[in-house]
């Protein structure tokens, strides 16, 4: 197929480019298109990636057009062999979209046209564009989405194999971007994979959703022929067609749902990107980013930025920003199809593009770094980040926690004034601090402790750790298995 994205002969068609006019409405019209009509209605600089699918639904739609003897045995014969030049033509670049297509459906009806002669206009009876584009944009997006789940799954290993590594590298676990209590560098590595497992368990039951066929509800009303859209949806790989005719031409409710996951798939992208910012900086060093993987500044020589974690917080912006036309596209539109409904496949292809460039980017970069575990685990307890260890052990004692959180606030605050850490507090002071504050305290003053003492269900103990990596390790192959299936 030929690519807009890297044809800029399709991107930009010219008027020299153009052949005869081939308008599908030309009958009722004395006068062509004013340049600005045509300017503004043309399409094909963008839906022409949709060129294979609409081919698809085409040979579909042959077949049933045969079946309900409009086209003879012949006729068939030759429109699929026709269909199949053409596939080959567009494929291979030697068929384009010129600028007086109007869209895909336009282009291509000029293509069969020129290879079959006037049998190709027998291809249009009981089909409009407005069914033909909504299919072609489904059939789209089900492939493209496998292609999405891959991707996010390639940066869920990634992110896993450097969560296998460090499994029992304690960090200081934050909240309020302040040390809270330490965690496993494993355990937050995979808080971020476990995101991207429900995108794509998000996309799985898009999928279901989407999968429906709306082929053979014409422009709005069914048709009047003895169609089949039940045997066309099967042949493309639908489980099923609309129920509504109306509905199946003006829904675009999965497009608007994609746009969802995708910018959601986008903020996940953008929290990562924005840890990885922070763990690049020389305040944290906590990573180190590959050559590869890393920018240089053109007046600071020593410079070595983040740019693709940047990069995918940026980017982000654009995803919600995608879904947000579309919804307001679709805002108050009235049933049936409306030519405003053009406006859903450049958001659409944007996201598309914009995370098969992006996941790839951020994978090779979390695959590449360099986790500097001593630096982490030197900061792992600083910041008091053991006090809630402490206040526990006194509940384990019997002191309601009320008291035992009032009795570690006092020595957190004592520690700060004499500038020294919990475990550097003498037996004497402890006391003096609070009665509950026995020497037996300094027992839970361990950052592998305390690590793995959080042994509940999903905690960071690095024993549930190593389950919970077992268990994403399953669901990225069982993801992978449904992205790649058939
Ligand atoms: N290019 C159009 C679109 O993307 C195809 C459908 C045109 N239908 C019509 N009635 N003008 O929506």
């Amino acid at each position: 197929m030929v690519d807009p994205a890297t044809n800029s002969e399709a991107r930009h068609p010219t008027v020299a480019d153009a052949a005869p006019a081939t308008r599908l409405w030309g009958g009722r019209f004395s006068a062509s298109p004013s340049e600005a009509l045509a300017k503004l209605s043309v399409s094909v600089q963008f839906d022409w990636r949709l060129a294979p699918h609409d081919l698809a639904s085409s040979r579909a739609h042959a077949r049933v057009l045969h079946r309900a003897q409009l086209l003879t045995d012949d006729e068939l014969s030759a429109m699929l062999g026709a269909l199949d030049a053409l596939e080959d033509d567009v494929r291979s670049g030697t068929f384009r979209p010129t600028i007086e297509d109007e869209d895909v459906h336009t282009a291509l009806e000029r293509g069969l046209l020129e290879r079959l002669g006037s049998t190709g206009g027998k291809l249009r009876a009981g089909r409009s564009r407005n069914d033909q584009i909504a299919t072609d944009l489904r059939l789209y997006l089900r492939v493209a989405v496998r292609q999405l789940a891959v991707a996010l799954l390639d940066l869920a290993e990634a992110l896993s194999d450097q969560a296998d590594r460090h499994v029992d590298t304690p960090a200081p676990g934050m909240t309020h971007l302040q040390h809270a209590q330490p965690v496993s560098f494993g355990h937050q590595l995979l808080a971020h994979v476990q995101p991207l497992l429900r995108d794509v368990s998000r996309l799985r039951d898009w999928d279901v959703r989407a999968a429906v066929s709306p082929l053979g509800a014409g422009a709005l009303a069914g048709s009047s022929l003895p169609l089949d859209p039940a045997r066309t949806a099967a042949e493309l790989g639908f489980t099923g067609v609309t129920e509504n005719s109306i509905d199946a031409v003006s829904d675009r409710d999965f497009a608007a749902e994609f746009l969802f996951v995708a910018a959601l798939a986008g903020v996940h992208l953008s929290r990562i990107g924005e840890e990885m910012v922070l763990w690049t900086t020389s305040e944290f060093g906590w990573i180190e980013l590959d050559d590869r993987y890393a920018t240089g500044s053109s007046i600071m020589p020593q410079k070595k930025n983040p740019d693709v974690a940047e990069l995918a917080r940026g980017k982000s912006g654009r995803l919600i920003g995608s879904l947000v036309t579309l919804l307001t596209v679709l805002k108050g539109l009235p049933l049936a199809y409306d030519r405003d409904l053009q406006e859903d496949k450049e958001p659409v292809f944007d996201a598309i593009d914009t995370l098969a460039t992006v996941l790839p980017a951020l994978t090779g970069t979390i695959g590449t770094m360099t986790v500097r575990a001593d630096r982490m685990s030197a900061s792992a307890p600083s910041g008091f980040s053991l006090a809630t260890d402490v206040a526990e052990h006194l509940v384990r004692q019997g002191v309601p926690f009320r008291d035992a959180h009032e009795a570690v606030g006092h020595l957190v605050v004592w520690c700060s004034s004499h500038d020294v850490d919990l475990h550097e507090v003498s037996d004497a002071d402890l006391a003096a601090i609070s009665p509950h504050l026995t020497p037996e305290v300094r027992a839970v003053l361990s950052v592998p402790g305390a690590l793995a003492a959080r042994s509940a269900p999903g905690g960071t103990a690095p024993s549930r750790v190593r389950e919970q990596l077992d268990r994403v390790r399953r669901a990225i192959t069982d993801g992978r298995a449904w992205a790649t299936a058939g």
